[in-house]
């Protein structure tokens, strides 16, 4: 089934350009309807644009009140009639009345196996440094639908990645971001094709 999805962006959009490209291959069978960044200059705004994809800056901070910028963001979510909101490289709170609204609608890719490594501050380079630092031997990326907390609702699909022992902070964040691509494209995948059952916390999925 085709889906109508919102991108939600704050930075330079490479998960989102995995989903344009696997669009454009026909991979998947979605529609990007719009992408929304909370940060004007971000280069995914670019990304969108060369590809014919509208795309809107909006920033709570040009809002008098985080009611009204709430009140825009749903409304472009319902004119566009959005069926899923995918947050990519997203660094924003999504309001509560938006998540509450798009219950299991919502999805995030975090550069981490959730629950470790993520929650406040851990977005970005800082998760792959951390990592290092406390010397886990695994790590890699989760697709998770996003309830009321940072990084805290229930896992769709994890891949991991085996830590060799002079690899640095930047070469993990390449390799983590790669599994990042690939998974986020087969969770829009599994939810386009109706796969995923949510029991509670688990995520079952019906292949
Ligand atoms: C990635 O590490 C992603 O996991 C995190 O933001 C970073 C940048 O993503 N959420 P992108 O290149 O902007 O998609």
């Amino acid at each position: 089934m085709s889906l109508n999805i919102a991108v939600m962006i704050s930075g330079s959009g490479s998960n989102l350009q995995s989903i344009i490209d696997a669009i454009e291959k026909n991979s998947l069978k979605s529609e990007i309807k719009i992408v929304i960044s909370n940060t004007k200059n971000a280069y995914g705004l670019v990304r969108a644009e060369k590809h014919g994809i509208k795309s809107r800056y909006l920033s709570k901070n040009n809002y008098n009140s985080p009611r009204e910028y709430e009140e825009e963001l749903l409304e472009i979510l319902n004119n566009k009639k959005i069926d899923l909101i995918v947050l990519a490289g997203y660094l924003g709170i999504v309001p509560g009345e938006i998540i509450k609204h798009y219950k299991n609608k919502i999805i995030n890719i975090h550069p981490s196996l959730i629950p470790s490594f993520c929650g406040k501050g851990f977005y970005g380079l800082t998760v792959h440094e951390k990592v290092l630092e406390y010397g886990v031997k695994v790590t890699g990326a989760t697709t998770h639908f996003v309830d009321e907390g940072v990084d805290t609702g229930p896992i769709i699909m994890q891949e991991p990645f085996k830590i060799e022992d002079e690899i640095t902070a930047e070469e993990l964040q390449k390799e983590v971001l790669k599994i990042e691509h690939k998974i986020l494209v087969e969770t829009l995948g599994l939810i386009e094709n109706k796969k995923l059952e949510i029991n509670g916390r688990r995520v079952l999925i019906r292949r």
